[in-house]
């Protein structure tokens, strides 16, 4: 190997093992950290994150990937591997230290005035702190720049490919579609209650590793415990945690968040290690990431195949409340359409109402259109609008997402991008796979798995969302595989 791109391979990985370390103590700090360090652990992680981008900006570790760059015997992977982290340090560079401190303590303050003001169920607490926080993201995106619409620049902090104009288009789309699959499908006399029935917490907990072992997550390189939100974190492809949260009157939530985050872990596991600390290691985008997850929870994990295998199981687990319940029950409870006020609960139809309605509000922010002032109203109508329903009060309308408090302005759209995304695979691993559901049905996972890594996993970021999707299904991203997914779901 070349001496310079081993010095630059080497600086790589010292970052990545600071940031690692400082995603263990943050992983560790929401599931067994003992309360009363909460500050003195924040003050760890900020001492090991900070050396993490110091190093990542230094102009020696520049300097070397230059030199590289003009380099004629590079391998195709190591370009492209210095090619990736050096936009990315040119990026990182663009703001500084000072714009960094004064973003992280206005994060703080809004972060702090979000908590009290969804105690005290009152948006206008917030609303201050969060102008300030939106109008330093405004100077945020002129600092990055872009073409079209300066949030465009905020969302390519989560999403390369994605700009207001191929959102604005997505959505379109999109949009019409859902509502006729709503208006078609909601039904609001499916039987749910068994769903509620009291499941106990150890027996819950015992079936979600069950799940994450049956969908290929391997038990010496990972962990199942329990937090307040779900998550997935990754130290590196040997070692990937998920997080799920129990309630003992609720049998969908572990369950799906199990499977959901598993399909995270999964893509994680799936990255090569050799290219550890170094971007053909590292996720692509949020969208593909969240499009893993969502073609396990949603594709897989909603899929009638899936349960003709794991309802008996469940049932095993389960016989008290789950023994009496046919197959065919048990699907209608799990793919209920009806609109709903909260968005990490919406299924499959309504989900991205919920999102476009943040969108909306995030880009009309972003360019000014429209006041901090007036979120909670403008939310409280959209809602009204495009799903019918009354808001009752902020803590369940435009209180309940943490994203913009901590300045996550441009990350909502990935969610249905991910979605999106998931239904393309999907629907390219059934015309790859003829016979998959009835492997699924058998219980079998195996070529799933298989098929992820192979397309999709073994890549790290060496494609972006877009091209990734073009060179595994032959098409760009494409709502109407999405509409027709959900229509042949809810066919059914
Ligand atoms: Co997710």
């Amino acid at each position: 190997m070349d001496s310079l791109y081993t010095e630059f391979v080497e600086q790589s990985r010292k970052i990545a093992d600071l940031q690692y370390a400082a995603a263990v103590l943050e992983w560790d700090k929401e599931t067994y950290m003992p309360a009363k360090s909460a500050e003195i652990r924040s003050q760890q992680i900020a001492t090991l994150s900070e050396t993490a981008h110091t190093w990542l900006i230094d102009p020696a570790y520049e300097n070397v990937m230059q030199q590289l760059l003009e380099q004629k015997d590079l391998s195709e992977n190591e370009l492209d591997n210095v090619k990736i982290r050096l936009k990315e340090v040119l990026r990182l560079k663009k703001k500084t230290p000072a714009f960094v401190r004064k973003m992280s303590e206005t994060v703080s303050k809004a972060y702090h005035k979000w908590i009290e003001a969804r105690r005290k169920n009152d948006f206008s607490i917030y609303a201050p702190a969060l102008e300030e926080l939106i109008n330093l993201k405004k100077e945020e995106a002129e600092i990055y720049g872009y073409e079209e619409h300066p949030y465009d620049a905020l969302l390519q902090e989560y999403e390369e490919s994605a700009s207001v104009e191929m959102l604005d288009k997505v959505f379109a789309d999109l949009l019409p579609g859902l509502s006729e699959i709503l208006e078609k499908y909601k039904n609001k006399n499916i039987d749910t209650h068994f769903l509620h029935k009291k499941y106990d917490a150890a027996k819950q907990l015992e079936w979600g590793k069950y799940l994450a072992e049956q969908m290929g997550l391997d038990k010496d390189k990972t962990r199942l415990d329990i937090s307040e939100h779900p998550f997935t974190t990754n130290f590196s492809a040997t070692d990937v945690r998920i997080t799920t949260r129990i309630d003992e009157n609720d049998f969908s939530n572990n369950t799906w968040s199990t499977i959901h985050e598993g399909g995270h872990a999964l893509y994680e596991l799936g990255l090569p290690i050799e290219e550890y600390g170094l971007p053909l290691g590292t996720f692509t985008s949020l969208s593909i990431h969240e499009s893993q997850s969502r073609f396990w929870e949603n594709c897989v994990g909603k899929n009638g195949a899936f349960w003709y295998h794991y309802l008996p199981e469940a049932q095993r687990f389960f016989p008290e409340q789950l023994s009496e319940i046919k197959l065919e029950v048990f699907m209608q409870a799990v793919n209920r359409i009806e609109p709903s006020l909260i968005r990490t609960e919406a299924d499959e139809v309504t989900y991205h109402f919920h999102i476009y309605i943040r969108y909306l509000i995030e880009k009309e922010l972003i360019a000014g259109t429209i006041s901090t002032k007036d979120i909670s109203k403008i939310w409280n109508e959209k809602y009204k609008e495009l799903l019918g329903i009354d808001v009752p009060d902020d803590k369940s309308g435009c209180l309940q997402d943490i994203h913009w408090s901590i300045g996550s302005l441009g990350y909502f759209p990935t969610y249905s991008l991910g979605s999106l995304y998931a239904a393309q695979f999907w629907d390219k691993l059934k015309s790859d796979n003829p016979n998959i559901e009835s492997e699924i049905s058998n219980g079998n996972l195996n070529t799933t798995l298989q098929w992820l890594r192979q397309n999709i996993h073994q890549y790290g970021k060496k494609y972006d969302s877009e091209q990734l999707c073009k060179k595994v299904t032959d098409s760009t991203l494409d709502s109407t595989i999405f509409l027709k997914y959900l229509e042949d779901k809810f066919s059914k």
